[in-house]
């Protein structure tokens, strides 16, 4: 089954944007794919065998590597702004140029990338934007704070663009997942989560696509996949929870 439409994922070589690459690849979708790692890319292409999928390497924390896929990708109809890692570091303990390219990485790269195709974009028919941000925007995260206030301050710009672009009928969705079982917490040296975090905590990348995709669709501007995440969301900045999560994050 084909279609006529594009989707743009950052950060599609693993986890939550591999997960986006099947589900749409599933339903024909033509696909532009954008990670960072040479052979993590050649790899996924392997793994998703999709012949309408073209991938395409670009370090994202880089604003001149996002003008440049800016200038070379043809615009979307879907965009999905995923691609991120994750940073534990004590305040301070994290040099400027770090915190410079996690926060555009996970931010001000995110609005330079939506907003170099908006206006092609607002000409388009079916135009969706995605963002996947993190309960940690919602959240007080002691030691992952770079991170936290990056993730904070694109769901405040995705929420505020979902409201201005309901005129252009282009719903802008900011999903916030909570742990989802895929490579990153390893990749930040946080492998002691796995066994930490207890099992009903974590959800899977699909369940994250398939609940993301359902709002969107919708129209709704934010999603919080996951049951448990979505009861216990209202009680997040408690002292309780905040000092339960202390316990099960902490290095042993
Ligand atoms: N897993 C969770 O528990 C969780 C929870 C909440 C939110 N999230 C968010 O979900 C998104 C996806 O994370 P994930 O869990 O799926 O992690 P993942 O499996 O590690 O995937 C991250 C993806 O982002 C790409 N990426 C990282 N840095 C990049 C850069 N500088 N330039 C271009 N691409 C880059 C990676 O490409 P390379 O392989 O080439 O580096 C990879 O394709 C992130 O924004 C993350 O913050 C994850």
């Amino acid at each position: 089954m084909e279609n006529n439409l594009r989707a743009l994922i950052t950060g599609a070589s693993s986890g939550i944007g591999m997960a986006y690459a099947k589900y749409l690849a599933n339903q024909g979708w033509s696909l532009d794919l954008v990670s960072k790692d040479p052979s993590r890319s050649q790899e996924a292409e392997k793994i998703l065998n999709y012949s309408r999928a073209n991938n395409f390497l670009a370090d994202l924390s880089q604003p001149s590597e996002v003008e440049d896929l800016l200038s070379k990708l043809p615009t979307p109809n879907l965009l999905i702004a995923n691609a991120g890692v994750t940073k534990y570091g004590k305040a301070g303990s994290i040099s400027k140029q770090e915190k410079t390219d996690l926060f555009y990485l996970l931010c001000n790269g995110v609005i330079d990338l939506i907003e170099g195709f908006l206006p092609e974009m607002k000409e388009k028919e079916n135009s969706r934007i995605i963002i996947i941000s993190s309960i940690a925007a919602i959240t007080p995260m002691p030691k992952s704070s770079i991170y936290a206030s990056a993730k904070s301050a694109i769901y405040s710009y995705g929420q505020s663009l979902s409201y201005e672009l309901k005129q252009n009928k282009i719903p802008v969705t900011v999903s916030l997942p909570g742990y989802v079982r895929t490579d990153i917490h390893k990749k930040a040296g946080l492998d002691h989560l796995k066994k930490n975090i207890p099992s009903w905590m974590w959800i899977e990348p699909y369940q994250v696509v398939k609940e993301t995709e359902k709002a969107s669709l919708k129209g709704q501007s934010r999603i919080i996949p996951g049951l448990v995440y979505r009861i216990v969301s209202p009680f997040l900045r408690s002292s309780l929870c905040l000092k339960i999560w202390k316990r099960l994050t902490k290095k042993r």
